[in-house]
């Protein structure tokens, strides 16, 4: 049996199909909260009109704002007549409820119509679908979820500092490893927001081995030798190609997973090796060889020889190479792991946080664009859907105009990713931090007050936010989000108070 709803109201003259106004009942004036979800129920046409409460507006008919009233000058009126001033309202209607679906409106609800509140789920008679869940919606418990249709058309968490962004990404996590099949590797920027939720999946990014250009760029920054980084990458790729050389000179059957060794003597490393070189998955051969510190300085004097460097020049780069990345150098010996053994680890464990804290922004951008990139190989050479969420935190760090190798790679996932299964969360403090291509593809959104006035207008660009201003925003809680957009099974702005997110568990 249907529940008796609360009547909270009655529709006054002058009623749209997009809001109508409203004469709040006296008894309802403590009841009615700003984006509460309420029912119009239209006896004359039979319709029943979902909306959401907007404006309450308290009314003093002896009190206009214009003119001077008898009460302002004799304060005792005020105490007598309490109960003159009334409230009104309007609905912000969303559409009509036809056979627990949800239609556009078409026209609008009769006036004297009654307007009744969603006070609990139970109270809303409509089907808004399965999926998950971050939490509910503020007043009414109601639960509005993101279908898994739309993973792959991605997803935007914005809102200022503290305002629970992480947490939100945590539950949404959450649900998706618990109601779909889908794969989710996170890159915690600050390696502080999702690593102790899920530590025993948790990837230190200073073990990813960095493919030949990152390397070369970052031995080149590390020893000031920005202007002679071209140098640098050759002896990378010599370096790397001579320790084939090395190993194919030998007897006997090859042993893939033996770390080659160079014997003194023999390793001589020359740009002529480079020539016919098989370059693919270099990154792989890259942690089986041995870095070190006397033999790359060799191998550059070599290199900026055969290309002709002048001799000063050379003197130069081996000297400030074996000053400054003595320790960078010698750390690759450590990092045993390629982008793509972190993919396959994503599709064998279903989940992969990838702890970049502990790493320079260079090679954080490098490893979030190869991992990215892994996924696509999976497209690109065997056509199949990699089902996976890629979820970057702080991603304005990885996806702004000037973020260099990251941006490409996330932004053909924001492009092509519907098609192929790569959806992509991406949460921020700023949108406009975004490039416009990638802000233009995130179809649905979570946000909650913003960090600027500006940060509205750009929200306001990108999403229709169905006549919310930046006031609505500017006086969220924190966990108080906005859910907005094609995930919405409303398909208009709900105010939700994400669940409880509690600290990670030790142990
Ligand atoms: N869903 C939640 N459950 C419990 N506590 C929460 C929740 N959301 C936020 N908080 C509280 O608010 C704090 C800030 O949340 P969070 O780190 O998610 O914010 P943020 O928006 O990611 O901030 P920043 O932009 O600084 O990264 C948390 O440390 C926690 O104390
Ligand atoms: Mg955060």
């Amino acid at each position: 049996m249907a529940k008796v709803l609360k009547p909270v109201g009655v529709i006054a003259s002058g009623s749209k199909s997009f809001y109508a106004p409203v004469l709040v009942y006296k008894d309802a004036e403590r009841v009615l909260r700003e984006e509460s979800l309420a029912v119009i129920r239209d006896r004359v046409t039979g319709k029943q009109y979902l909306g959401l409460i907007r404006w309450l507006s308290k009314i003093d008919p002896l009190l206009p704002a214009t003119q001077r009233s008898g009460v302002v000058d004799n304060p005792r009126l005020a105490e007598i007549a309490t109960n003159v001033p009334f409230e009104t309202s309007y609905v912000r209607i969303i559409g009509e409820i036809c056979g627990g679906k949800l239609e556009p409106t078409v026209d609008p609800p009769t006036p004297r119509s009654e307007v009744l509140l969603i006070e609990s789920p139970e109270d809303l008679a409509l089907d808004v679908g399965e999926g998950m869940t971050i939490g509910e919606h503020k007043y009414s418990g109601v639960k509005v979820p993101l279908n898994p249709k739309y993973l792959p058309y991605h997803i935007g968490v914005v809102g200022a500092t503290g305002a629970g962004k992480s947490r939100l990404v945590k539950a949404l996590i959450d649900e998706v490893l618990s109601k779909t099949d889908w794969k989710v590797i996170v890159f915690d920027h600050s390696g502080v927001d999702y690593t102790s939720y899920y530590p025993h999946n948790v990837v230190d990014a200073s073990l990813v081995m960095p493919d030949p250009v990152t390397l070369g760029e970052l031995i080149a920054e590390r020893s000031t030798l920005e202007r002679q980084e071209e140098y640098i990458l050759a002896t990378v790729y010599a370096y790397i190609a001579s320790f084939k050389r090395t190993s194919t000179t030998t007897h006997g059957p090859q042993k893939p997973d033996k770390v080659l060794t160079p014997s003194g003597t023999s390793f001589a490393c020359s740009m002529r090796f480079v020539e016919g070189f098989d370059f693919t998955n270099t990154e792989k051969l890259m942690t089986e060889i041995t870095w070190d510190l006397h033999l790359f300085r060799k191998c550059v004097e070599r290199v900026g020889k055969e290309l002709e460097a002048k001799d000063p020049t050379v003197a130069k780069m081996s000297l400030l190479i074996g000053t400054y990345s003595k320790e960078l150098i010698e750390s690759l010996n450590k990092k045993k792991l390629t982008a793509r053994e972190v993919v396959d680890r994503v599709l064998k464990e279903r989940i992969v946080v990838v702890d970049l804290s502990s790493v320079e922004m260079v090679v954080r951008r490098y490893i979030v664009k190869s991992v990215i990139d892994e996924l696509w190989r999976i497209v690109d050479e065997r056509r199949e859907k990699p089902r996976t969420l890629v979820v970057i935190d702080e991603a304005h760090n990885y996806a702004c105009m000037g973020c260099g190798a990251s941006l490409r790679s996330i932004e053909r996932t924001a492009r092509e990713g519907r098609k192929w299964e790569i959806g992509l969360v991406l949460a921020s403090q700023r949108i406009i931090d975004f490039s416009t291509d990638i802000r233009n593809n995130i179809n649905t959104f979570y946000f909650s007050r913003l960090q600027t006035p500006g940060d509205f207008e750009n929200l306001r660009g990108v999403l229709d936010l169905g006549g919310l201003g930046p006031e609505s925003l500017s006086v969220l809680g924190v966990r108080e989000f906005f859910f907005a957009g094609l995930g919405n099974p409303l398909r208009f702005p709900i105010l939700m108070r994400v669940k409880e997110v509690g600290e990670p568990t030790m142990g």
